[in-house]
């Protein structure tokens, strides 16, 4: 495995951007696609709620909910497994194993975060503890090729603590990596949700994409009112090469503030190491 995975890493990588003009009025909405979240706050197992089959829907997305009998995706039943779903959530997001809906519960789901799922295949490293909130703020207008310097970065700090070497190409057919902004549904199948919600998604070896929710506001350096384009990138990047979501401090926690910036994680270089055997 180890000797394939360098093979696809050894090539190009390119940056490739698109420059869409929709930034002028990039306001921070009130309304977040995780605002439903609230509305579901207290409801418990034996409850039938309108709208709780989002909350099935999320817990799904995320690699927390799956059930045999598909017609339960669909029901607002508040049932045994989605119960037993919402404790494993709170387990790894260091809350109260309740099972319910509480308010710490609430307000951590809705907090936004990485499109990429938290288990994969039934396995999950994070362990965690509970963060401040920040508050939201406002974006200011900047232009997409901004963006090069902030990814190049960050594939630099990743070439720098592993045995990858990344490049820049301008062969866009060739590349192994592509990096773009997208939003909303954009023909991979994980489609973006407007501001909030999810940020950004990669997808595991050797698939090579990552995308940019490109509604949300964003930055170069790090600003109270923006995400980081480079502490995104650096998380992304650790999908591109085939790690999943882990505990707080690591840069492959699932979730991010605005104006939040951070770097590799001792966790992180062990991660990558035990995956590729170093
Ligand atoms: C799935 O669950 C629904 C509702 O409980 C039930 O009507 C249906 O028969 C079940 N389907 C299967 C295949 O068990
Ligand atoms: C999950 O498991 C399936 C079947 O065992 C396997 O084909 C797939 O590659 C696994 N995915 C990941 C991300 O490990
Ligand atoms: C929003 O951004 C402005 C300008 O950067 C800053 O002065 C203000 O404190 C920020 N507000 C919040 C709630 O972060
Ligand atoms: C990457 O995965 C997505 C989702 O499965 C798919 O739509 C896309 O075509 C894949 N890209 C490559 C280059 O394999
Ligand atoms: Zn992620
Ligand atoms: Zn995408």
């Amino acid at each position: 495995m180890g000797s394939k995975a360098l093979q696809f890493f050894s090539f190009t990588l390119l940056l490739f951007f698109m420059f869409q003009a929709v930034f002028a009025d990039l306001k921070h909405k009130n309304t977040s696609p995780f605002q439903f979240l609230r509305h579901l706050h207290g409801c418990h197992q034996g409850e039938n709620i309108k709208d709780l089959h989002k909350l099935k829907k999320y817990l799904q997305n995320f690699g927390y909910l799956t059930y045999k009998n598909k017609t339960h995706f669909d029901d607002d039943d508040f049932d045994e497994t989605l119960e037993s779903a919402v404790r494993t959530y709170q387990l790894n997001y260091n809350l109260k194993a309740s099972g319910s809906l509480d308010a710490n519960t609430v307000s951590r789901m809705m907090r936004p975060r990485c499109a990429v799922a938290d288990i994969v295949n039934g396995t999950s490293r994070m362990r965690s503890a509970r963060t401040a909130i920040r508050d939201q703020n406002c974006s200011t207008p900047w232009t997409r090729d901004d963006a090069i310097n902030p990814v190049s970065r960050a594939f630099q700090t990743w070439a720098e603590n592993t045995h990858f070497s990344f490049s820049r190409t301008e062969d866009y057919v060739n590349a192994d990596i592509r990096v773009s902004f997208e939003s909303g549904e954009h023909g991979d199948g994980s489609s973006f949700d407007g501001p909030g919600g999810t940020l950004a998604h990669a997808f595991a070896p050797i698939n090579g994409t990552f995308h940019y929710d490109s509604e949300e506001p964003w930055s170069v350096m790090p600003d109270p009112g923006a995400y980081h384009l480079e502490t995104l990138a650096l998380h992304e990047i650790g999908h591109l090469l085939g790690l999943g979501h882990s505990f707080q401090g690591a840069i492959m926690y699932p979730t991010f503030s605005l104006g939040e910036s951070k770097g590799l994680h001792g966790d992180d270089i062990q991660g990558i190491n035990a995956l590729y055997n170093l």
